[in-house]
């Protein structure tokens, strides 16, 4: 019985892979891929094994894919998008596999905030400005815990990033201002970050819906609240002071 390997792929430049990741893929025997996320030339370094495309497909008939060939000694992948570990929904298939003897290894990918945030030539956490990044979603079907509310994250008035949430933007906005965000506060919105078609909208609180629906973006964007966007009121780092000494190199300032 072999090992069923998560892999993140990336966010949709086939050059944002990692090295391992690539390997796997062009190893595989047997590879269960996230639908349209999934660029096409990284399935095309898939060069022997049988692609199964997870869009059609429902938890058991995906399980009974990778339990199969991994039985049978097969090299299996499950690619996804990104990171497998955010919104990736891995667990339910680990812990299956788990139960019927199989173990598994997770390869991590550069996630869609992270390509949103080079997109933006964006530092996520500014000194002076904040020094902390929220990831959430806003609630649709998939339920939100009450303690994540968007208002009450909105508090901290920390970076904060949604996926699979554009949708909802004019709703986040709403909850965001009444958490304690200025309606000046800065908003980016990512749509499909590193891809050839890529499109980057910026905005604040108060125009970012309009200027969203006016570009269509209705899905695969990374919406980002913060401060840190086109900052110009930051602290330069510590570490890179010459007045700063530290483990690897003493101050410069006599
Ligand atoms: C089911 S989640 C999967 C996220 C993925 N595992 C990751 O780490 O990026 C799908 C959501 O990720 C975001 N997403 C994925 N790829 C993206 C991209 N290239 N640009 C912007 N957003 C993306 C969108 O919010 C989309 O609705």
């Amino acid at each position: 019985m072999s090992d069923v390997f998560f892999v993140g792929c990336g966010p949709g430049d086939p050059e944002l892979i990692t090295v391992k990741a690539k390997k796997l893929i062009q190893k595989a025997d047997v590879i269960v891929y996230s639908g349209s996320l999934i660029p096409e030339p990284i399935l095309k370094l898939c060069k022997k094994g049988k692609l199964h495309d997870a869009s059609g497909l429902v938890r058991e008939e995906i399980f009974d894919i990778l339990f199969k060939n991994a039985k049978k000694d097969k090299l299996v992948v499950r690619l996804h998008d990104g990171d497998p570990s955010i919104y990736g929904a891995i667990k339910e298939q680990i812990d299956n596999l788990k139960e019927k003897g199989i173990s598994s290894q997770v390869v991590p990918g550069v996630t869609a905030f992270l390509a949103s945030a080079a997109a933006l030539e964006s530092q996520l956490t500014l000194p002076g400005v904040t020094q902390t990044i929220i990831v959430t979603r806003a609630e649709s079907r998939t339920k939100v815990p009450k303690r994540e509310k968007i208002s009450e994250l909105a508090k901290h008035r920390a970076t904060l990033i949604f996926y699979l949430s554009v949708h909802l933007l004019s709703d986040i906005v709403k909850e965001a201002v009444e958490g304690g965000y200025k309606k000046s506060t800065p908003v980016a919105v990512v749509y499909r970050a590193s891809w050839k078609d890529q499109k980057i909208v910026k905005g604040t609180l108060k125009d970012i819906t309009k200027k969203v629906r006016d570009e269509k973006i209705t899905r695969t964007a990374i919406v980002i609240i913060s401060e840190v966007i086109d900052s110009t009121t930051y602290e330069f780092s510590k570490l890179y002071d010459k007045k700063f000494s530290h483990g690897y190199r003493k101050s410069k300032v006599k």
